[in-house]
């Protein structure tokens, strides 16, 4: 079988591909001679593979080694050279792995490669050449990486899932990714990312389909290098530091489902900022500190948002006018906002597909009589922690066949016949064998007496509630 010494002899004359190919042929790890042959795999023996851990797994073997060093893996792994086994999983955990070497895993057919906590800075370029045909998996997270190893990643043509999280990037440089054309999910999640060059993700294009870049120092969205992500469906960029955000800044993501921006110092959502993101699902925008938001701001996306998130953020109304062409929309978060007062047609326009509401931790004092008129697929509602001292049977009346799930505590809520259509609501979700997940009681303060009592619990015979004929369970 294949060693070191003869490998060195071959590295000289031929080209580094031509090496990789003869390597994968003498190995037999190529795709088509991996899959016909589903042999039972052996792990070595413990002593042999120490301070390594084998176990075997239906799809190969899986090497753990925690707490080590190189020497020691590359021993380990030597015990397993010759073998030609597949390791499905190799996981070096919180090791003292300041750079990996030039072909320590050679003639080793490694799958899914992780190494997570060990110090790693430098990955010397022929560290991982050798696993080009097998690998679909690299884990190089919190380590102490300063740029994307681009040398060492260039041969890994089946690899689709690179997790580069927890490191210290602070420039992704153009072409960084070559070579990776099978990518599909890419992770850059707690780097120092201040700059990311416009070519940076050349090559990815036409693949990637998710990519994160959230807990970096962004000051603004990397809109050229994006917009050759044709292909993406995921794009984060959650807590960097982004304080606005332009038209243009999102062309070219045609196929692009969610976007996730929440937690940056966003305050003004301009018009026809996602006028390209016609395939959107969903947008976060939450933890920001919006307080503008144009009535044009969701232009572009009226065929397909579904979930609007924009809590956290300093929103005096409900932006009605922007939100009333999605017609589509299902989920919408409002909480913890300015919002004080509602609008009479709040809701009109918009609200027919609507089945989540949240308006929690705002200063609303009064609900119009037809805020929920349009509200026809209202499940959940919550109007927890707001000002309200009423909330009449009338405001209700369109939407209490529908809920499922309400939440209206922390109200300083007046004790009143009006409101035995809360325990009504309970009583009926109770019977419908649903699960009410919310279990806080709301109180209801009862001037008569000046005591609180839960709503559930009034006394609507002392309030003389007659005729309302209500089941009261304390
Ligand atoms: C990282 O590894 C070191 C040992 O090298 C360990 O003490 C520490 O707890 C690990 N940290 C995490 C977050 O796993
Ligand atoms: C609620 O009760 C208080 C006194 O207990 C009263 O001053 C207030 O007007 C009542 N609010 C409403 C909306 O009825």
């Amino acid at each position: 079988m294949f060693t070191m010494i003869q490998l060195k002899q071959l590295q000289l004359p031929f080209s580094h591909a031509a090496l990789l190919l003869m390597l994968a042929a003498v190995v037999g790890v190529g795709q088509a001679g991996s899959q016909n042959t589903p042999q039972q795999q052996v792990c070595p023996e413990q002593g042999d593979i120490s301070p390594c851990i084998c176990t075997v797994k239906k799809n190969g073997l899986d090497i753990l080694c925690e707490t080590t060093d190189l020497a020691h893996i590359t021993k380990s792994m030597g015990t397993l050279k010759g073998k030609s086994p597949i390791i499905f999983y190799l996981k070096l955990r919180h090791n003292n792995l300041p750079k990996l070497q030039g072909f320590v895993f050679l003639a080793l057919d490694i799958r899914h490669l992780t190494i997570h906590n060990s110090s790693l800075a430098t990955i010397e370029e022929n560290a991982l050449s050798s696993l080009g045909t097998g690998l679909t998996q690299l884990d190089v997270s919190l380590n102490q990486m300063k740029t994307v190893p681009s040398q060492a990643l260039q041969h890994l043509f089946h690899l689709l899932i690179l997790n580069l999280n927890h490191n210290k990037i602070t420039v992704i440089h153009n072409n960084a990714f070559e070579g990776l054309g099978t990518l599909e999910i890419l992770t850059l999640y707690e780097n120092r990312i201040t700059q990311i060059d416009p070519e940076a993700f050349r090559g990815l294009e036409g693949k990637l389909k998710r990519l994160n870049l959230g807990g970096n120092d962004l000051s603004r969205v990397p809109q050229k290098s994006l917009s050759i992500l044709d292909t993406l469906k995921k794009l984060e960029i959650q807590e960097n530091k982004i304080r606005s955000i332009i038209e243009g800044d999102f062309e070219g993501l045609v196929n692009l489902d969610s976007l996730i921006l929440a937690h940056n110092m966003i305050t003004t959502v301009p018009a026809n900022v996602f006028i390209h993101l016609t395939q959107l699902n969903s947008l976060e925008l939450e933890g920001n500190k919006i307080s503008v938001i144009d009535k044009d701001a969701f232009k572009g996306l009226e065929e397909n948002l579904q979930y609007l998130r924009l809590g956290d953020n300093q929103i005096h109304a409900i932006p009605s006018e922007a939100l009333r062409p999605l017609h589509r929309l299902r989920h919408l978060d409002l909480r913890n906002n300015n919002i004080n007062v509602l609008a009479d047609d709040a809701f009109t326009g918009f609200g027919d597909s609507l089945t989540f509401l949240n308006l929690q931790k705002n200063d609303i004092k009064v609900l119009p009589s037809v805020l929920f008129e349009n509200l026809n697929s209202l499940e959940t509602l919550n109007l927890q922690n707001n000002k309200l001292q009423r909330i009449p049977q009338d405001i209700m009346e369109p939407v209490i066949d529908t809920l499922r799930i309400i939440d209206i505590t922390d109200n300083p809520l007046n004790c009143s016949c009006e409101l035995t259509w809360f325990p009504k609501l309970l009583e009926d979700l109770k019977n419908k064998d649903d699960e009410m997940s919310q279990k806080k009681k709301p109180l209801c303060h009862m001037s008569l007496d000046n005591r609180e009592y839960f709503v559930q619990a009034m006394p609507t015979e002392k309030m003389h509630c007659a005729g309302l004929n209500i089941i009261v369970n304390p």
